[in-house]
């Protein structure tokens, strides 16, 4: 017999010991829903996203009429845009006709407590598939915020609940922020990208948007000189620091899984709220082991949920919202 005063598995002995001793759990409340849409009348699977496809005019209703039955109160829009609607300058972004603040509308009409959050960011509507105007080789900060802040105001005049920057532009809390006042919208939230990383695990989702950089003559081929570079995590807190003065409600991880350690360090450095988006490429490549054999789904995803929720976000964003709501109503990990 060894001589030992602790035994920590005295608190695994069953399942309810271990839930006296249960640190962190998942709820459906705790997920955002990421939506694609498209201006159609039929869903098209997106290839590597198995389960998602860009949601046409009825199955958008149908997503979210399950969603909320399901106990997800939010869901955050993601528009395919016709290639002829993409001009250098996004203009399509701040069009009150447009695809996201039409699709706002009816969702607020059905859906009155829906909570809906937009994207703020240029890619889906410009035609070099940056996040803000592109000249002369450079991505330009203070002339996209400008646009951005069209953007986000359009959307909130639409209904949009919480608005949420992705771009990374400087300034541009702030300066929405104050555009959204300016406009009578004290109420819309900021949901900032605070720390979004210039990260391949976004492959699916630019395929699923035809929003990718395009490879143009002097056009930057990837994102770097304004997403994060993925070897830092002070410089996360820098930019959190710059989020709170500048104004915004909610602070965001992005992606989730590989970044865990950001999530930590925020979450001490914080009392905001934290979000941390679980995306595309982190979703795919849970589905092709899943779909595979190699992994079991429900498991895995729960699992790195949990995870994610440890790290100390307090909600997440993830295809997989519908699912994990699903499979926790029918017993969860246990
Ligand atoms: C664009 C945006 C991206 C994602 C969310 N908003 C892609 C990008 O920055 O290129 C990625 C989400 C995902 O991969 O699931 N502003």
């Amino acid at each position: 017999m060894l001589d030992l005063v602790e035994r920590p598995r005295r608190g695994r002995k069953n399942p309810v010991v271990r839930a006296f001793s249960r640190e962190t759990w998942l709820a459906p409340q705790h997920f955002i829903l990421p939506l694609f849409i498209h201006d159609g009348d039929a869903d098209v699977a997106i290839g590597a996203m198995p389960g998602q496809s860009r949601l046409g005019h009825d199955g958008l209703l149908r997503e979210v009429e399950g969603a909320l039955g399901e106990g997800i109160g939010a869901v955050v829009l993601f528009p395919k845009e016709l290639e002829a609607h993409k001009t250098p300058g996004g203009e399509a972004s701040h069009d009150d006709d447009g695809l996201v603040q039409r699709s706002i509308r009816r969702l607020k009409g059905r859906f009155p407590d829906l909570v809906i959050v937009t994207d703020v960011a240029l890619d889906p509507y410009n035609s070099l598939g940056h996040d803000g105007i592109v000249r002369g080789g450079r991505i330009l900060n203070d002339e996209s915020v400008e646009v951005l802040c069209r953007q986000a105001v359009s959307q909130a005049r639409a209904g949009a609940d919480i608005v949420s920057p992705s771009d990374m532009m400087d300034g541009r809390v702030g300066a929405i922020r104050e555009a959204l006042d300016d406009a009578g919208f004290v109420d819309v939230s900021i949901l900032s990208y605070t720390a979004k990383y210039a990260s391949a695990f976004y492959g699916p989702f630019r395929e699923a948007l035809d929003s990718a950089p395009r490879d143009l003559g002097d056009v930057p081929k990837d994102k770097k000189t304004y997403q994060m570079d993925p070897a830092n995590a002070r410089e996360a807190l820098r930019e959190l620091e710059l989020d709170e003065a500048e104004g915004a409600d909610m602070v965001m991880v992005k992606p989730a899984g590989p970044y865990l350690d950001v999530i930590c360090r925020m979450r001490e450095a914080t009392n905001l709220p934290i979000a941390a988006y679980q995306v595309s490429g982190e979703y795919a490549m849970l589905k092709a082991a899943s779909a595979n054999g190699w992994l079991d789904e429900r498991k895995v995803v729960l699992e790195s949920l949990l995870g994610i929720r440890r790290a100390g976000a307090d909600v997440i964003l993830t295809y997989y919202a519908r699912q994990a709501a699903r499979w926790l109503r029918d017993g969860g990990l246990d």
